[in-house]
C-alpha cells in the first residue's frame, strides 16, 4: 500500500510540470496542471496524518512578514508529513535582520543558501513578486503576497470544491465581501476556477471592488464573470439561491487597522445567515459557504457551522493535502 501510494506519487508529481519553479500565481498554472496537483494531493492524502521519506533531507524556509496561523503551520505541517524539515521566522520584522534594515532581495538571497524551497508571506506584492523572481535562488511558493494573491489558499479552496463535488466546469460561485480590493484569497480561488470556464458573481461595494488586473485575468482565463455592487441584503439572498458556493474571502488586514473597521461597519449587507441558505434550499437550491479564515464575531452566522452548508473547516484539512502535493511537484521531482 505505501509503495503503492509512493510510485503514484511520484509518477503525479511529474506530471504537475512545477519541478524547481516557484509558485506564485494560480494563473501561471493551466487546467491540466491544476488537475495533476488535485490527483496527486489526493493520491497524498492517506499520509496526510503521518508521514513518508519523499522528502528526506529538504529544507524548507517559511519567512511571514504578516501574521498567519493556518498558511505558516499547514504549509510546515505538509512540508514535516513529506518528510522534509522546517526552519521558520513568523516575526520578521522583530526578530530577524529586516528589523536591521535588510532588504527582501537579500533577505531571500541569503535564504537560498541555507534551504531548498521559501514560503513568504509579504505585504507589498510588487516587491514581493519582484523579489522571488530575481532574488531568490530556489522555488518561492507565495503565501500571500499584498492585497492582490493568496495562491496557495486559492489552490486549496479549489481542490476542497473538486473532492467534494469532482467538479469545477459547471460551478457557479458568488464571492462576496465589504472590501473585494484587497480579498486576496478570493481573487486567487476565482483565478483557479475561471480555467475551468466558471461562473463567478464578484459582488462588493463599488468603491472597494476586485482589483481591474484580476477581473481582466478571470475574463481571459475563461470565467464568465459578473459584478454586482452595493448590494442589499435582499440582492445578496438573490444571488445566494443562484450560486453553488458563496465564498468569503474575509477581512486580512489587522486589527487596529482603519480598512478593517472600515470593513466591518460596510459588512452587514455581506452577512450570510442560515436563514438566507435554508430559504434557496426550500426551493430546491444547495448553496456551500467557504470562507479562507480567520473570522470575525458577526461576519457571518455561525450557526451555519453545525450544519451541511460549512466547508470552511473542511478547507482547513484539505489545506495540508493540497501544499503537499505543491511542495513535492516543486523540490521532490
Ligand atoms: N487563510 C489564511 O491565510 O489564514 P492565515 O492568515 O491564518 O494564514
Amino acid at each position: 500500500m505505501a509503495y503503492k501510494i509512493i510510485s503514484t506519487a511520484w509518477d503525479l508529481a511529474e506530471k504537475v510540470g512545477l519541478s524547481g519553479k516557484s509558485f506564485l500565481s494560480v494563473s501561471e498554472l493551466s487546467k491540466e496542471q491544476l488537475l495533476a496537483l488535485f490527483e496527486l494531493a489526493r493520491a497524498l492524502e492517506p499520509i496526510g496524518r503521518s508521514s513518508a521519506n519523499f522528502l528526506n533531507g529538504k529544507v524548507m524556509a517559511t519567512f511571514f512578514y504578516e501574521p498567519s496561523t493556518r498558511t505558516r503551520l499547514s504549509t510546515e505541517t505538509a512540508m514535516r508529513r513529506l518528510g522534509g524539515s522546517v526552519i521558520t521566522e513568523a516575526t520578521p520584522l522583530l526578530s530577524s535582520s529586516a528589523a536591521k534594515e535588510e532588504s527582501l532581495h537579500d533577505t531571500l538571497r541569503v535564504l537560498s543558501k541555507y534551504a531548498d524551497i521559501i514560503a513568504l508571506r509579504h505585504s507589498d506584492y510588487d516587491l514581493a513578486m519582484d523579489a522571488a523572481r530575481t532574488a531568490a535562488e530556489v522555488p518561492v511558493i507565495n503565501c500571500g503576497f499584498g492585497n492582490r494573491e493568496h495562491p496557495t489558499q486559492g489552490l486549496l479552496d479549489i481542490y476542497t470544491i473538486w473532492r467534494m463535488f469532482g467538479n469545477l466546469e459547471n460551478v457557479t460561485v458568488l464571492v462576496a465581501a465589504a472590501d473585494m480590493s484587497r480579498g486576496r484569497s478570493g481573487h486567487s480561488m476565482a483565478m483557479g476556477l475561471a480555467k475551468f470556464g466558471a461562473k463567478i458573481i464578484l459582488a462588493s461595494p463599488k468603491d472597494l471592488p476586485t482589483p481591474r488586473e484580476v477581473v481582466d485575468i478571470l475574463i481571459s482565463s475563461g470565467g464568465q464573470v459578473e459584478e454586482v455592487f452595493d448590494c442589499t441584503t435582499d440582492m445578496m439572498t438573490d444571488l445566494i439561491a443562484k450560486a453553488d458556493f458563496v465564498y468569503l474571502p474575509g477581512c486580512r488586514v489587522p486589527k487596529g487597522t482603519d480598512a478593517r473597521e472600515e470593513f466591518r461597519k460596510r459588512n452587514q449587507p455581506y452577512y450570510i445567515s442560515l436563514e438566507q441558505l435554508e430559504k434557496a434550499r426550500k426551493n430546491g437550491h444547495m448553496t456551500y459557504v467557504m470562507h479562507s479564515l480567520p473570522r470575525f464575531a458577526g461576519e457571518f452566522d455561525e450557526n451555519i457551522d453545525k450544519t451541511e452548508h460549512e466547508l470552511y473547516f473542511k478547507q482547513v484539512q484539505f489545506g495540508v493535502f493540497a501544499r503537499m502535493a505543491l511542495i513535492l511537484s516543486m523540490i521532490g521531482v
